[in-house]
């Protein structure tokens, strides 16, 4: 029996040993300690051996069953052990590996442009001020010398709202007025006014959507002279210093006289290219000496002050400083176009 005692130990210490796994660890124990276990029925098998052998080998089993224990408890570390040292080894992670770049989100831009246009004027003493895009027919027209009926209505046709006294404003011509009256008589007024119009247009280069600048100067003794000088610096300093500006003659209801402006073309510096169609020129605003009537209605004695004001499209200035064609592209949002400036 002593030397079957130590057999079995011999042989359940090899088992547990040769456990790989706590499954397998849990599997030895009830081989040998489980209620139909080896070793449980040797210590039941105790009860029939004759007294003091009973009890010397009672001790020897007991030992036998505690040293088991110990051991399948020893091993169950040691298998727990080396199996988070494997995930461990799986899982490893090289953190000198370069990271997923973020994609940084960044300004339109005709934001961009928009910005450096309020720079510009600011750093000339204008102020910045805004206009509702849902205007009334008054502002937008009639009190800018728009009567109902005039012409000048057909080439800004636009989204009129319920009853036609609402419409989306087709310019930001209207804030001049607006800007004047919030004024009156306090001189003198200097400010741009930024912000989308609406017109019933479409195509490469109209959007019925669209940006304007509007600027609107008002003082005593502002001359045509003051215009000419604001504009060719602002044109120097948007689309470069060797930029040039000419003047040519036209219409506008709520300026007299009035003026289409060009700049030297950006792309080819005036020389001709198929940008500016072989001209050498850009158009890039409108402008004009402020009418009588619209300094009448914005609160203003035309006898005692005069003003000019000017429109600009962000649009358009945006296209010529960055050579770009179709107008549509910035409103698609690709970020392929979007990202490269
Ligand atoms: N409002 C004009 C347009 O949208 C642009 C314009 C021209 C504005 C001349 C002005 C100006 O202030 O003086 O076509």
């Amino acid at each position: 029996m002593d030397e079957d005692l130590t057999l079995l130990e011999k042989e359940a210490l090899q088992e547990v040993a040769a456990a790989e796994t706590e499954e397998e660890l849990e599997d030895v124990r009830v081989r040998w300690l489980g209620r139909k276990g080896r070793l449980t029925g040797v210590l039941r098998s105790l009860a029939e051996l004759p007294a003091p052998l009973r009890k010397s080998m009672g001790q020897k089993a007991n030992d036998l069953k505690r040293l088991l224990e110990g051991e399948l408890e020893r091993r169950r570390q040691e298998v727990r052990r080396q199996r988070e040292r494997e995930k461990m080894a799986r899982e490893r992670v090289d953190v000198t590996l370069p990271g997923v770049p973020l994609r940084l989100g960044h300004r339109h831009p005709l934001l961009l442009v928009l910005e450096e246009i309020e720079a510009i004027f600011r750093s000339m003493g204008f102020e910045v001020a805004h206009g509702p895009e849902v205007e009334t027919d008054l502002y937008n027209f009639a009190l800018l010398n728009i009567p109902e009926g005039h012409p000048a209505r057909d080439m800004q046709d636009t989204f009129y709202v319920e009853d036609g006294r609402w419409l989306l404003r087709t310019q930001t011509s209207p804030v001049q007025v607006r800007f004047m009256q919030s004024r009156a008589p306090q001189l003198p007024v200097r400010m741009i006014a930024p912000g989308r119009v609406y017109r019933r247009d479409d195509d490469a280069t109209h959007s019925p959507m669209f940006h304007q600048v509007e600027g609107l100067v008002v003082d005593e003794g502002i001359h045509f002279g003051h215009l000419r000088w604001t504009l060719e610096e602002f044109a120097r300093r948007m689309l470069g210093e060797k930029t040039k500006i000419r003047l040519r003659p036209s219409y506008f209801p709520f300026t007299e006289p009035s003026a289409e402006v060009d700049a030297t073309c950006s792309v080819c510096g005036g020389k001709g290219c198929a940008t500016c169609k072989g001209t050498g020129w850009l158009e890039i605003l409108g402008a004009g000496m402020v009418h009588p009537v619209v300094l009448q209605n914005g609160g203003y004695d035309p006898e005692k002050v005069s003003g000019f004001a000017f429109g600009l499209g962000v649009e358009r200035i945006t296209m010529i400083k960055y050579g770009i064609e179709d107008l549509r592209l910035f409103f698609q949002n690709d970020p392929r176009f979007v990202g490269q400036f």
